[in-house]
């Protein structure tokens, strides 16, 4: 089991028993009012949990002191695979922001991604109206590179129609992050 550690935090892989902290976390509107998915009920959190003990690409973020898992990074490999390039997204459990606690790890997961995976490139894309997500980018030190006009959409509004989102596009290359 790959495990990483902070001041506060222990990042680990999934465990199909995280679920029902995961239901406390994607069962909340505001939580995943920018995901793709809506509000997650219990047995869809029963089998993402089981779904992401199977693969490398989410960490389950969890309090030192409890275990309790408060929030979930998802960090992938993007193809083509020489391009040495990865994808960091996140979702915290809404009783536990405005902690530090998304910095936190987000930032051993980048330094995990720069120093052992060899990672040349970590990038991110965002809802401009997500604040608290392009707020967390910046202080990551990751670069506004891009602003997509209407180029997304996820969910459709009450008449049927799609819900168009701007994306920010947000990367930062190794270099950058170790000097
Ligand atoms: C995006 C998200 C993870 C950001 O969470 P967050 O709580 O703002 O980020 P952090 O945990 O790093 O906390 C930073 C905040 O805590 C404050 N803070 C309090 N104590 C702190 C401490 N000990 N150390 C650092 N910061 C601390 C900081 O000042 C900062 O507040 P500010 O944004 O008002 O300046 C969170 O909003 C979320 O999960 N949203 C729902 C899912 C989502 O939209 N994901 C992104 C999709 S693109």
């Amino acid at each position: 089991m790959n495990t990483l550690e902070t001041d506060r935090l222990i990042i680990r892989n999934f465990s199909p028993t995280d679920w029902k902290d995961l239901y406390e976390c994607l069962s909340n509107e505001e939580v995943v009012r920018y995901e793709p998915y809506n509000v997650q009920s219990e047995d869809e959190c029963i089998e993402e949990a089981y779904l992401r003990s199977n693969e490398d690409a989410f960490w389950a973020v969890c309090l030192k002191d409890s275990n309790k898992l408060i929030g979930t990074i998802y960090f992938q490999r993007q193809e083509p695979l020489e391009f040495f390039t990865w994808e960091l997204g996140y979702v915290f459990n809404i009783l536990y922001h405005k902690n530090g606690y998304a910095t936190e790890s987000c930032t051993k997961i980048l330094e995990y991604g720069f120093n052992n995976l060899n990672a040349r490139r970590i990038v991110a894309m965002c809802n401009p109206l997500n604040v608290p997500s392009w707020k967390l980018l910046e202080r990551l030190n990751l670069r506004r590179e891009g602003h997509l006009k209407q180029n997304i959409f996820f969910k459709y509004d009450d008449e049927g129609n799609p819900i168009w989102n701007d994306t920010y596009e947000y990367g930062i290359l190794k270099h950058e992050w170790t000097s």
